[in-house]
């Protein structure tokens, strides 16, 4: 018989698992790429039979993928859904953990997933506690563990996790997930560069000028200011997808499409990044708070928490010295759309007049991420009849459109599945993380030294973030493209 696959959530009664976790899980299931004897055990400390579990999954699950989506196999996924109550800050609570899984699994060899959808200060206790009830120990199947964003809070921290980590499980065993490795598009770019040979001889300090990364929300903070108080924007999205983003541009080919040598890369170009000086961060960054943050529920009124922050890096190696590297994300801006621009050189001499007060647009390469997933290339043409004008156009790849009939995948929904199989390739190594916050604490320290006395620039809901972003590319002799894939006509 086929060994159990058991993915034990913890935080079982948390909006991560209610509307992500459960609802790609129920996909994988109806896709039938989930190995047989796959079953789900949530735990928190809310009492709740399986069934009372089992109902609030279906509405939530219901919510996300669509009532009609959901209908159709719920009562063959639901059986596998179950519940236990547990504290798990309790060390005692542990070994009760340990035999309910067992009655799952039966007398058969398991494998298991535990996943820590948990509020972070409990990751060290339970990561401890597994480990003395046991738990990490392979016993005729696998162990691994999944653990959800924040991973630390600095590079202090996050070495005291994973110390306390590694006293337990074995990183081969660890899948630090990164939402944003998920995305297709994002994984789409590596394709792009290492499937084509076109771009690889002109995707270096030779042939471009800068790149600019902006991962841009129009929503505010929500019902989050509890997190989002205590992390503030460069620890929420700039220590992880922002940087997961430079590293995929900015990577060397790997020699195979494999975890560890994929990850090898990339934590090469993390090491080249220029670790940025916390004493003269205005120089290279900007921070923004946009306006009425300080009425969001749960919002100190002096808060000096980031809600927006730019950044410039650079990265010393041979491929992209002198070529910086601009990251930009906030909340409540003008739309919400992640995108990469690679930004080309101009032709070095130009032998065709520009009209007075036109500038020439030379050549970029977009990659969307979200919303509209997809990839254009800008390049000059000749209008027709009118003598030598010129005008910028652009070739259009865009996943909707040529691939109509398979839905962009959610990033959970591949993640998970990725793990159960074993493929740490979309998952961040201790090595990398690590290097992420070296490169991200000076940014946050500086910046809390000299907000502590001042309050943050403004910026209007719906904008594109405060005047003092734009500044920081003007002085540069370059400006913000915001959202090239929002306005292009098709
Ligand atoms: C999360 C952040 O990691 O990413 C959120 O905590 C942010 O604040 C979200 O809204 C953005 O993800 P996506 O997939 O909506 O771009």
């Amino acid at each position: 018989m086929d060994s159990a696959t058991t993915i034990v959530i913890f935080g079982a009664s948390g909006d991560l698992t209610s509307h992500k976790l459960i609802p790609a899980l129920y996909e994988n299931f109806v896709k039938k790429r989930l190995p047989p004897r796959t079953q789900i055990l949530g735990i928190s400390r809310t009492p709740m039979s399986d069934e009372a579990f089992r109902k609030r999954l279906l509405s939530s699950s219901s919510e996300v993928l669509g009532k009609e989506n959901v209908a159709s196999s719920w009562s063959e996924f639901a059986p596998s859904v179950h519940y236990y109550a547990a504290d798990v800050s309790k060390e005692a609570s542990y070994p009760l953990i340990e035999q309910a899984v067992r009655e799952l699994e039966g007398s058969n060899p398991s494998r298991r997933i535990y996943y820590l959808a948990l509020a972070p200060e409990l990751y060290l206790h339970t990561i401890e506690y597994l480990g003395k009830a046991g738990m990490a120990r392979p016993d005729g199947g696998w162990r691994r563990i999944i653990i959800e964003k924040p991973f630390g809070r600095d590079l202090t921290s996050t070495r005291v996790l994973n110390q306390k980590l590694h006293a337990v499980f074995d990183e081969s065993q660890v899948y630090r997930i990164d939402h944003y490795l998920g995305k297709e598009t994002i994984q789409n770019l590596l394709v792009l560069r290492f499937a084509n040979t076109i771009f690889e001889p002109v995707w270096n300090r030779n042939f471009i000028e800068h790149v600019q990364i902006t991962v841009a929300e129009a929503g505010g903070i929500g019902s989050r200011a509890g997190y989002y108080e205590t992390a503030g924007v460069l620890r929420d999205v700039f220590q992880n997808h922002l940087l997961q983003l430079l590293t995929l541009i900015a990577m060397e080919i790997p020699s195979r499409f494999e975890a560890n040598t994929l990850r090898d890369e990339k934590v090469k170009v993390l090491d080249a990044v220029r670790l940025p000086k916390s004493d003269d961060v205005e120089q290279y960054s900007v921070l923004g708070q946009y306006q009425g943050y300080h009425s969001e529920s749960g919002v100190a009124p002096d808060s000096r928490t980031p809600t927006f922050a730019a950044l410039r890096l650079n990265i010393d190696n041979w491929r992209w010295q002198d070529v910086p590297f601009y990251l930009r994300s906030g909340k409540a801006m003008a739309a919400k759309m992640s995108e990469a621009v690679i930004q080309f050189r101009c032709p070095p001499h130009m032998i065709f007049d520009v009209p007075r007060g036109e500038t020439l647009h030379c050549n970029q390469l977009v990659v969307t991420v979200q919303p509209d997933e997809g990839i254009h290339l800008t390049f000059m043409t000749k209008v027709p009849d009118a003598g030598m004008k010129l005008h910028e156009s652009n070739l259009y790849f865009h996943y909707r459109d040529s691939y109509e009939k398979i839905p962009v995948l959610d990033s959970y929904e591949r993640l998970l599945l990725d793990a159960i199989k074993g493929d740490a390739s979309l998952f961040i190594r201790q090595d990398e993380i690590e290097r992420a916050w070296q490169i991200i604490d000076p940014v946050i320290e500086g910046w809390s030294a000299r907000t502590a006395s001042s309050l943050l620039p403004q910026y209007p809901r719906g904008s594109w973030g405060p005047a003092e972003a734009d500044a920081l590319l003007k002085q540069e002799g370059r400006s913000w493209v915001n959202g090239a894939s929002l306005h292009h006509d098709r």
